[in-house]
């Protein structure tokens, strides 16, 4: 934990995926280590162009490109030496995978599991965290297969009633925190001059990301704190680009915050920055103690 007593660090999928990045990523002011979704094998991901970064927004259609999760478990040995808590995302296509997975990153040096249940591009497959039941049903089989800190990433959800049912699960089955949220699903950029998408899988639609998806985080991230009670960690993942998004998302309710689109944009160097700005905005607020304000945000 830093010196603000609030972590922050990078959003999985950006700058984790080769071992010189997630080395890059070890050095750095991150807090902690988030490794890109890992797969039971390793995977090229969809074709190129995957990725448009535009000016307040991101759009991708990697299709989970990684090394797999062998040889993520063997870098996450060579980096322990950093003493830096290291997150496995792991994703997979069936449920004998997904305890596959967990059973292999609970042997290895990862302080917590983050299940990615939201990836929006596998092209087919629809995104897992959609049906709700089926969710919490594996959910429940994969905690038990751990004593690791357990998470689960999810996807905006446009329904609140879906989001009570998802919290209630996550109270009921002992999940220790949650990420909210993944890519927003279905973006896609028109370049009108060419009269093309501008990337090229499953029809140039992908998921979103950047300042323009804040607003739906920080709705996700209130719900959520509401039908958790409190009870469970959240970690904020969506638009963050400033010290002052940061804080909005302390006043939501989140314990720590994951750095995507901006991170893409600025590199790891962006982490010395946030903290700086974040410190400097606490003492123009007279903020002793983040802890204070988590979850304080006043309702009209
Ligand atoms: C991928 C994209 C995402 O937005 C995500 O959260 C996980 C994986 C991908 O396509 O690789």
């Amino acid at each position: 934990m830093n010196s603000l007593n609030f972590p922050i660090f990078n959003a999985s999928g950006v700058w984790c995926s080769s071992e010189r990045e997630l080395v890059d990523l070890v050095k750095s002011q991150s807090d902690e280590v988030v490794f890109k979704t890992m797969t039971v094998k390793p995977r090229l991901g969809n074709p190129e162009p995957r990725l448009f970064i535009g000016r307040d927004f991101s759009v991708n259609s990697m299709g989970l490109p990684n090394l797999g999760v062998d040889k993520y478990c063997q870098i996450a040995e060579k980096i322990l030496k950093y003493k830096k808590p290291m997150t496995a995302s792991i994703a997979g296509f069936s449920e004998n995978e997904f305890i596959s997975l967990t059973k292999k990153v609970d042997k290895a040096p990862f302080t917590s599991i983050e299940l990615n249940f939201s990836c929006p591009n596998l092209e087919s497959k629809g995104i897992f965290a959609y049906d709700i039941s089926l969710s919490l049903r594996l959910l429940a089989k994969l905690r038990k297969l751990t004593k690791k800190k357990l998470g689960v990433k999810l996807p905006p959800y446009v329904q609140r009633g879906d989001i009570k049912t998802m919290a209630e699960g996550l109270l009921k089955h002992n999940i220790n925190f949650v990420t909210l949220i993944n890519s927003f699903p279905l973006g896609c950029v028109i370049d009108h001059k060419k009269e093309i998408m501008v990337i090229k899988p499953n029809d140039g639609i992908g998921g979103l990301g950047g300042s323009i998806i804040k607003p739906i985080a920080l709705s996700q991230v209130v719900l959520f704190r509401k039908y958790l009670g409190g009870k469970r960690e959240i970690i904020g993942v969506g638009g963050i680009n400033s010290a002052e998004d940061i804080y909005e998302f302390i006043l939501a309710g989140t314990r720590g915050v994951g750095i995507g689109t901006a991170l893409l944009k600025k590199g790891p160097k962006i982490f010395k920055k946030l903290k700086l700005d974040l410190h400097r905005l606490l003492i123009k607020k007279k903020i002793r103690n983040i802890s204070d304000k988590l979850g304080k945000l006043k309702f009209l």
